[in-house]
């Protein structure tokens, strides 16, 4: 088998992590990328540019792949005006299709597809603890996404693909996503826990998230995996923990519900949903965290 993986979504937060981890383990990266200005041609890192609203896409970012690793989709942290939730939805469901179409059509022999997905699957509930084989018939905007988007990931298996997906927690990463949007208020003395804190937030330290990647990529795992660490904690106590880290006291009461919907609108569901979730069926599979621990990953990456 070759060892060229194709990443989609590669100049991201969790794609350049990963990439830089394929390469160190001796795979060449081909990516495709929606920006040219991000295309780089090196030897073992190579860029293509495709446009999957268009259907464009330079199909030599094939040559040589066996493996894909899709993550491509746009950022959920804008705000949903009806226009952006389209392209949230869109920017996933065509990117899947254009490979899909691309894999067809040319007879490419790819032999597994590992995407991400997202715990955003699961309803929002501050009781329930969710495991993969959970069915939800739940409609709001970002359970319809996210089982979009699995089921185009799913439509591989009908070309001999195997498919796994990673559905994946609040990433944990000391530059980009959610980690310095906590911290940040926390370290200017301003920060607080969002409507009752008592939400469940499942969260994963990026070292772990791109590990499990080739974890699944070396094991040829297929199937739905949650991609979380095995301590989720409830956001007052995640606010404590980054407080206790930074050294720094937390004066302010909680933000009340309504005034993150008034200033975030529908986008307010990503700060104040709940969502418990088990890591247990990828453990048991031989998987072993770096950071089964908050404090343990905060203390890392603050
Ligand atoms: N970070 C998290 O906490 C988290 C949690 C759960 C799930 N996820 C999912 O995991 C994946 C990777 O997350 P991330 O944090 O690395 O995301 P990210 O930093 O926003 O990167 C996503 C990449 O997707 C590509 N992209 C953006 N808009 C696109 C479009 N319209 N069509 C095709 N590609 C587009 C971009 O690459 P180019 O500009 O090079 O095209 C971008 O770098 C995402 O799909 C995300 O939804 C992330």
């Amino acid at each position: 088998m070759s060892n060229t993986v194709l990443i989609t979504g590669a100049t991201g937060l969790v794609g350049k992590a990963l990439a830089k981890k394929c390469l160190q383990n001796g795979f060449n990266v081909h990516y495709l990328t929606t920006r040219k200005s991000k295309i780089k041609l090196q030897e073992n890192y190579k860029g293509f540019y495709w446009n999957p609203q268009l259907e464009i896409i330079d199909i030599s970012c094939f040559e040589g792949v066996n493996i894909i690793i899709n993550l491509a989709g746009s950022s959920i942290a804008q705000r949903w005006t009806k226009a952006y939730k389209s392209l949230i939805l869109s920017s996933r469901k065509k990117a899947l299709e254009l490979l899909h179409l691309s894999i067809e059509t040319h007879d490419f022999p790819v032999k597994h597809i590992i995407s991400a997905s997202a715990i955003g699957i699961y309803p929002d509930s501050k009781t329930r603890y969710y495991e993969e084989d959970f069915q939800g018939t739940d409609i709001s905007f970002l359970r319809t996404v996210v089982r979009s988007w699995e089921g185009a990931l799913k439509a591989f298996n009908a070309l001999g693909v195997k498919t796994t997906a990673l559905r994946i927690g609040i990433v944990l990463d000391k530059h980009e996503g959610a980690l310095p949007k906590i911290s940040g208020p926390i370290k200017g003395y301003i920060g607080s826990a969002l409507g009752s804190g008592d939400q469940w937030q499942s969260w994963i330290h990026i070292d772990d998230l791109v590990r499990m990647f080739m974890f699944v990529l070396d094991s040829s795992l297929e199937g739905i995996f949650n991609a979380v660490a095995p301590n989720p904690v409830q956001q007052k106590d995640f606010v404590k923990s980054v407080a206790n880290v930074l050294k720094r006291p937390i004066f302010f009461p909680k933000v009340p519900e309504f005034i993150l919907n008034f200033a975030l609108g529908e986008m307010s569901a990503i700060a104040l949903e709940s969502q418990r979730v088990s890591a247990q069926k990828i453990q048991d599979l031989g998987f072993e965290y770096d950071f089964h621990e908050l404090d343990a990953a905060l203390r890392d990456l603050l």
